[in-house]
């Protein structure tokens, strides 16, 4: 039940999940490898391990080109990881982006891509929570939130928060892998080591969660079949050439490979998948 778990406790095991030691210096040899400038990559060349969800760039272009953002929106990056989607929203549509996250190493990782890739000025990066978020009332346009619910126990107090910050006709756009059987899956997993920090909800759970804290649901888009689409073909094209050196192996470390089964596994199972939905505020 929402609200039974102490926060600090989970966030503290969430954080650490995630850190990792010398990430940067990790993505400067994989981008060396690769044959991109270490020290001044064109943003681009991060995409393979600066999008952290199922599709990468190309599953966030999906969710947000239809969104028409114009560079005068204030966007708001929940659980911004090392940055990619924000540097993304700044390069393609030329908006202001403040990223948040709760890992300090992804943090400290995502402002020093930022800035060899000349998009400092555009983006920001802060340590936080996205149950207290380090904005003022109402002054966010569009705020995203991309495979980071399964980390938040509390999705009412998540929607709460976010539609305080949100302007009047703000929108609010989620990419998360929900529940679709009730099954778990099992650990670990890219955004757990174990259950005490996943929580996996259904869509209607968001959906009410959003009612109630005042949001209106405009776009629904289940995104399951195109994440078992997905992983077959990142999985052929791995046997085919295999580990690229700029990839998410980079961010997940040694379990990589056991983190990233388990999740192909219980996608293919139809146990979990991912959805889009956005709300207006
Ligand atoms: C799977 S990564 C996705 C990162 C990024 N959205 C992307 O798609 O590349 C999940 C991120 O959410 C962050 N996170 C999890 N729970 C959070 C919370 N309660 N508040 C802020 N960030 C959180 C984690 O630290 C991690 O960086």
């Amino acid at each position: 039940m929402p609200g039974q778990t102490d926060v600090s406790a989970v966030e503290a095991s969430v954080a650490d999940h995630y850190s990792s030691n010398a990430l940067l210096d990790r993505i400067k040899a994989g981008l060396r490898e690769a044959g991109a400038d270490p020290e001044h990559p064109d943003p681009n060349a991060l995409k393979p391990v600066d999008e952290f969800h199922v599709g990468g760039i190309e599953a966030t272009e999906a969710l947000l080109d239809p969104l028409e953002i114009t560079p005068r929106l204030r966007v708001l990056d929940i659980g911004s990881g090392i940055g990619g989607t924000g540097r993304h929203i700044a390069k393609r549509y030329g908006a202001q982006v403040i990223g948040i996250d709760l890992t300090p190493a992804f943090v400290e990782t995502a402002i020093a891509l930022s800035a060899m890739c000349g998009l400092d000025g555009q983006t920001e990066y802060r340590v936080a929570s996205a149950y207290d978020l380090p904005v003022a009332d109402h002054s966010v346009d569009l705020a995203t939130l991309i495979h980071v619910g399964m980390n938040i126990e509390d999705k009412y107090r998540l929607f709460r928060e976010v539609a305080r910050v949100l302007a009047p006709g703000g929108r609010f756009a989620v990419f998360d892998f929900m529940a679709r059987t009730g099954e778990d899956p099992d650990y670990p997993v890219p955004w757990a080591s174990s259950a005490d920090h996943s929580f996996l909800d259904t869509p209607e759970t968001y959906r009410r969660c959003a009612a109630r804290a005042g949001l209106d649901l405009i776009h629904e888009r289940d995104r399951h079949g195109y994440a078992v689409s997905f992983f077959h073909h990142v999985i052929a094209a791995a046997d085919k050439h295999g580990t690229p050196p700029v990839g998410l192996h980079l961010i997940m470390g040694d379990e990589a490979e056991t983190r990233y089964g388990n999740v192909v596994r219980a996608t293919m199972e139809g146990r979990v998948g991912p959805l889009e939905l956005v709300f207006r505020n």
